[in-house]
C-alpha cells in the first residue's frame, strides 16, 4: 500500500553516514543487546501505579492538591500534584492549543503550524500501538474548564538530553542509548515533529529516555521532514507497528486529537518509512537491519 503520493524513493538503503559507532558496537553483540537486557532487568518501575491504565484512571480522577507553573520551558505547561487514597503524583498539564496555516517570524515561515495539547495524548497513544513505550501516559482532561493534556509526570529523571549534551556526558549504557535514540528518530520522522530538541528528552535514572512536547509535531506532510534523519536499523517491534497501523485503529484511537489530513500525512510517511526499512532488508537481510529493544514495562501488553 501507497498512500503518500511521494515520488522520492531511496535508491539505496538508509544511514550510513552517522551510525559508524552503531556499526561497531553491533559488530560484537548479539541482536539483544545484553545493557539493554540490563536494564530491563533492573525493573525500572517502583512506582505503585506501574502501568498505563491505572496511570491513565489516576490522571483522570485524581483530587487536584498542588497547582504550580512548570519551573522551565516555553510554554510553561502547569505541574500539578493529583491525590487518590493514599498516593500523589504529579502530573504536567498543558491547555495550549494553537493552529495557522502559515505562521512568519522573521525570516522564517513554517507552514502547517501547529503548537497543541492535543498532540501530547496523540504521541502517547500513537507510542503504545507501536509497542514502544517512551512517551509517559497522557489523558484528556479539563483544567480550569479547559481542555488539556495530563501528561504523568517522570519521576527520578538523571537530566534532560541538553543537560547531558552540554555536561559532555557519555551515555552509562551506550548500546541501550543508540537503540532507544534510534526509535526516537523513527518516531519523529513518523510524527514530522518540529521540536526535538534536547530538553525535550528526558533521562531517567536506569537511562531510559521519554519523549516529551509533542505539541508541535503531526503535520499533515506526506514527505518525511528529514529522511537523513531515519537510523540504518529499526527496531523490530517497532516496524512491525508501523506495518499494522490502519486508518481505522487511528481514527478511532486520534478521535478529537487528531484531524483526517492529519492522519492521512502520519500513514503517507508510514508508508515511506516501512519501504525504506524493506529496501534496507532486501539489499543488507533482516539480522543487518532490525535489533530488538526488550519491551519496557508499559508497553509490554501491546506488543505482538
Ligand atoms: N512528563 C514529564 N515528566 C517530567 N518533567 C516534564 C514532563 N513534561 C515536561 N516536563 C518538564 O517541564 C518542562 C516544560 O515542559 P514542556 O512540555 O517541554 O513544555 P514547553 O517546552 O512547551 O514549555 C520540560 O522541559 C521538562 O523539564
Ligand atoms: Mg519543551
Amino acid at each position: 500500500m501507497d498512500t503518500s503520493g511521494n515520488p522520492r524513493r531511496r535508491a539505496s538503503p538508509p544511514g550510513h553516514g552517522p551510525g559508524i559507532l552503531l556499526v561497531v558496537l553491533l559488530a560484537t553483540a548479539t541482536a539483544w543487546p545484553a545493557d539493554a537486557r540490563a536494564a530491563a532487568q533492573e525493573d525500572p518501575s517502583p512506582a505503585p501505579l506501574g502501568g498505563d491504565a491505572e496511570r491513565e484512571a489516576f490522571l483522570l480522577e485524581g483530587e487536584v492538591v498542588k497547582d504550580e507553573p512548570a519551573p522551565r520551558g516555553i510554554t510553561f505547561p502547569r505541574f500539578v500534584t493529583l491525590r487518590r487514597g493514599e498516593y500523589e503524583h504529579r502530573a504536567v498539564v498543558q491547555t495550549r492549543d494553537e493552529y495557522r496555516s502559515r505562521f512568519t517570524t522573521g525570516s522564517r515561515t513554517e507552514l502547517d503550524f501547529r503548537d497543541s495539547w492535543r498532540h501530547n495524548v496523540a504521541a502517547y497513544r500513537l507510542d503504545r500501538l507501536l509497542g514502544q513505550g517512551l512517551v509517559p501516559v497522557a489523558v484528556v482532561r479539563e483544567y480550569r474548564r479547559k481542555p488539556a493534556a495530563w501528561s504523568w509526570f517522570v519521576d527520578n529523571l538523571l537530566m534532560s538530553d541538553r543537560e547531558r549534551f552540554e555536561q559532555e556526558m557519555p551515555p552509562a549504557k551506550p548500546l541501550a542509548w543508540i537503540c532507544q535514540r534510534d526509535v526516537v528518530r523513527v518516531f519523529d520522522q513518523l510524527i514530522y515533529n518540529f521540536d526535538r530538541t534536547r530538553e525535550n528528552l528526558l533521562i531517567d535514572e536506569h537511562w531510559q529516555i521519554w519523549m516529551i512536547d509533542h505539541g508541535r509535531a503531526f503535520k499533515f506532510f506526506a514527505d518525511l521532514r528529514n529522511e537523513e534523519e531515519l537510523p540504518a536499523r529499526c527496531e523490530k517491534h517497532l516496524l512491525a507497528g508501523l506495518r499494522r497501523l490502519d486508518r481505522p485503529v487511528l481514527e478511532k484511537t486520534m478521535e478529537g486529537l487528531l484531524e483526517d489530513r492529519q492522519i492521512d500525512g502520519l500513514l503517507a510517511r508510514r508508508d515511506t518509512i516501512v519501504r525504506i526499512y524493506d529496501d534496507a532488508i532486501a539489499a543488507r537481510g533482516e539480522s543487518a537491519v532490525l535489533y530488538e529493544v526488550p519491551p519496557r514495562l508499559v508497553s509490554t501488553a501491546e506488543r505482538h
